[in-house]
Order: structure tokens, then sequence, then C-alpha cells
């Protein structure tokens, strides 16, 4: 089971021809509103998966619709408490090329409190996975107390975090991070990655595909992408990462569970929008990856 730390966001999507420069106003030719952050990307993805997940995380009286979308996506949601503040969310610009340009405004994401991460975690079992992202706050006492329960800790260094990295880097098992947030991580601790003491870490490397750093067995491992045409390149990383915690709590082994995330990720990138749109395991099979 994984228990995951994370964002829940209204997540505004506006579709315009190209990301608007300073000072310049541009018309959208789309709009929608749907269910995204990081944190709630990674427990659809996780749910569709074919994994239980509990959100921990907090939203606003305006976000009781964020709560009942991730209930009907399978994910479990006793641990995301309601209060008296805006719940999160994002404007996405999306141009016509798939970039995004993201304004983030935190809102209940950031009154989580370690009282409510307690007593959630509270309920864990030893063996089970702590994942977290850098929307919340509560990273450092989650990841400890995890630690201290037996579970397996995984944290998404996204969006990058100095000081967070650097306070939960002791309680960390499996860490995944894009090139720019590896590079950024490095000049933080002045170690490389195959240097820190996380057993094994993940750095995604967009239509590069990915690399496996395994410190513990001393072994870098490298795996191509799946071509795909891309339209929104929003969530596909948070779907990966929820696709790899899931297939890692399933059993698989971390090549087949980096197969099957980027499977998913490939997917996410050809569909508009976020946790709204994350593809399920028949939807993988249905593309038939395999044979391409
Ligand atoms: O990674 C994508 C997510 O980042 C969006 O869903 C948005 O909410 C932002 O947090
Ligand atoms: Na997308």
């Amino acid at each position: 089971m994984i228990w995951n730390l994370g964002s829940i966001n209204a997540d505004n999507f506006y579709y315009l021809r190209h990301l608007p420069a300073p000072g310049e106003t541009i018309a959208a030719h789309d709009f929608r509103q749907g269910l995204g952050g990081k944190g709630a990307n990674m427990s659809v993805a996780a749910a569709r998966a074919g994994t239980r997940v509990m959100h921990i995380g907090a939203v606003g009286p305006d976000g009781k619709w964020t709560v009942d979308r991730l209930l009907e996506y399978g994910v479990e949601t006793q641990h995301i408490s309601m209060i008296d503040t805006a719940t999160g969310h994002a404007n996405i610009c999306v141009a016509e090329d798939g970039e995004n340009s993201i304004v983030l405004f935190s809102g209940a994401n950031h009154q989580i409190t370690t009282q409510m991460i307690g007593a959630a975690l509270a309920e864990a079992s030893p063996g089970d996975f702590l994942l977290m992202q850098n929307e919340t706050l509560g990273q450092r006492f989650a990841a400890q107390t995890a630690h201290t329960l037996g579970l397996r800790v995984a944290y998404a260094a996204a969006p990058f975090d100095a000081e967070i990295v650097a306070q939960v880097l002791p309680d960390i098992d499996l860490l995944v991070l894009n090139e720019v947030e590896a590079e950024a991580l490095e000049k933080t601790t002045g170690a490389r990655i195959d240097a820190l003491p996380i057993d094994d870490i993940i750095v995604t490397l967009g239509a590069e595909g990915c690399k496996w750093v395994s410190n513990k067995a001393k072994t870098v491992q490298s795996f191509p992408a799946y071509p795909v045409k891309a339209i929104d390149t929003t969530g596909a990383g948070d779907t990966f990462t929820g696709y790899l915690i899931a297939a890692l709590d399933r059993k698989l082994s971390m090549p087949d569970a980096i197969a099957l995330a980027m499977q998913a990720g490939a997917l996410m990138v050809t569909r508009q929008g976020t946790a709204d749109v994350i593809p399920d395991l028949k939807d993988i099979q249905d593309h038939g990856f395999d044979e391409d």
C-alpha cells in the first residue's frame, strides 16, 4: 500500500499558440478545469496501476469536488482534511508544441500539519510506501516517522526545493527526479548522485527515456523512451512516478516497473489534462507498446 503525502490542486488549463512572453497578452483558444496537483496526480496514477493508495492532504470548502473525484478514481481519502482556507490551484498555460508554464498557489496544501500526517501514518504497516513531493509541508516529519515505522520512503524532488531535499535526504530509499533537478541536487549536496546514501535513484530524461542509478548495486542502467507525439506534457512525470511506485508496491522488478511507468508517462503526453486523463492498465495494454 502507498501513503501519499501530496498536494491537491484545481488545475486551470489555458490552451495557447505559444507561451506568453513578459508583457504579452494572449487569448486562449480553449480552457478547462480539472483535478491536479503533483500529489493528486501520483495518487490517481498509483490507483490506475492497480495498488491501494491513501492520500494524505488538505483542501478547502471549494475543493470538495477534488476529493469526490479522487474517490471516484479509486484513491482512499479518509486522511484528506477539509480546512477553512482556499484549495490549492494551478494556472497552466499549454502551448501548441506541448510545452507548459505553471503558476501555482499552495492554499490548503501548505496548511497540512504534522498531526494530520502522524495520524495517517499511525495506520501504516511496515513494508508500505510513503510517497512525497514538494507541494506540501511536513516532508521531513513524514520521512522520519515513516522510516521509524519501517516504511519504504519514495520522494519525487519536484518542484525542486533545496531546503526540503536537504532535510529528507537521510530518510529516502528511492528518489525520482529529472535532469535539471538532478543537477540542482548535485549543487545542493556537493556530491554526485551516485555518491548519495540513497539506494535507488531514477533520473527521467524526457524523450531520452530514463536511467536507474542503483547505489546499492553500484550500477547505472538506461531505459529508452517510447516515441509518441507530445501534445501536453503536464502530469507526465507525475504519472511516471505514481506508476513506478505502484508497480514496485506490487512487487515488480525495478526494470519491469520502469518499463510500465514509461509507457504510462508516454501515453500521458498524448492527452490534454492531468489527473482526470491518467491512463489505466487497460489503456496501456490496448496501445500495444510491446508491438512497436
Ligand atoms: O506536475 C503537474 C502538476 O503541477 C499540475 O497538476 C499542477 O497542479 C502543478 O502542481
Ligand atoms: Na498531459
